[in-house]
């Protein structure tokens, strides 16, 4: 059998990057070997602590327009990198290193409500405002674009009358906890 090991890029409080750890705690196929983070405070931290997941806190020089940590990630053998909440444009030395290796979830049907600045409750707050009647998430690869790559999957969710952009997060927060590990089981297993 052979084993996919899996970094995950996270800088929030780390819900998605806790329910992937789960998802593939027994696997004999997909391991999660490390966690990065940009965010030497963050929550995603004390979760993979939690779980004796190794942590990698990177600073933005050197993951910019440095080596983007590849000998690091390449010396641990990481096949495949899943974001997972981490806000940072991956570099090119990355993208290059990992063709349609490396995945993001987005909470929103892009390409509405996507690129720079579009994140968290920003994203729902707009989706309220311009009284759109559905919103939902979107799994894909990443390329050089901010929230460009090819989609892997879009679930959707209807907008309720009296919706809030809190009661949305979670709704959109509940779809990303189904359908995230098994995309990322479903990808990997595919491009093997
Ligand atoms: C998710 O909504 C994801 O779509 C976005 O960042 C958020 C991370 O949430 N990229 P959490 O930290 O996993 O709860």
């Amino acid at each position: 059998m052979i084993v996919t090991n899996v970094a995950i890029f996270a800088s929030g409080t780390g819900t998605n990057a806790a329910k992937i750890i789960d998802y593939f705690k027994d696997s004999n196929t997909i391991k999660i070997v490390l966690l990065v983070s940009n965010k030497a405070d963050s929550g995603v931290l004390t979760i993979a602590k939690n779980n004796l997941i190794p942590t990698l806190i990177i600073e933005k020089e050197n993951f910019l327009n440095g080596d983007g940590y590849l000998p690091f990630l390449k010396h641990l053998h990481i096949h495949f990198l899943v974001l997972a909440g981490f806000l940072w444009k991956v570099p090119q030395i990355l993208i290059q290193a990992y063709p349609k290796k490396i995945i993001n979830i987005h909470p929103s049907l892009l390409p509405k409500y996507g690129g720079k600045g579009m994140y968290g409750a920003n994203i729902h707050q707009a989706v309220i405002d311009n009284k759109e009647i559905k919103s939902g998430i979107t799994i894909h690869f990443v390329n050089e674009e901010f929230d460009e790559g090819e989609h892997l999957l879009q679930a959707t969710v209807e907008i309720e009358k009296n919706e809030t952009a809190e009661s949305l997060a979670h709704k959109i927060h509940r779809l990303e906890h189904f359908h995230f590990s098994r995309i990322i089981e479903w990808v990997v297993c595919k491009t093997k």
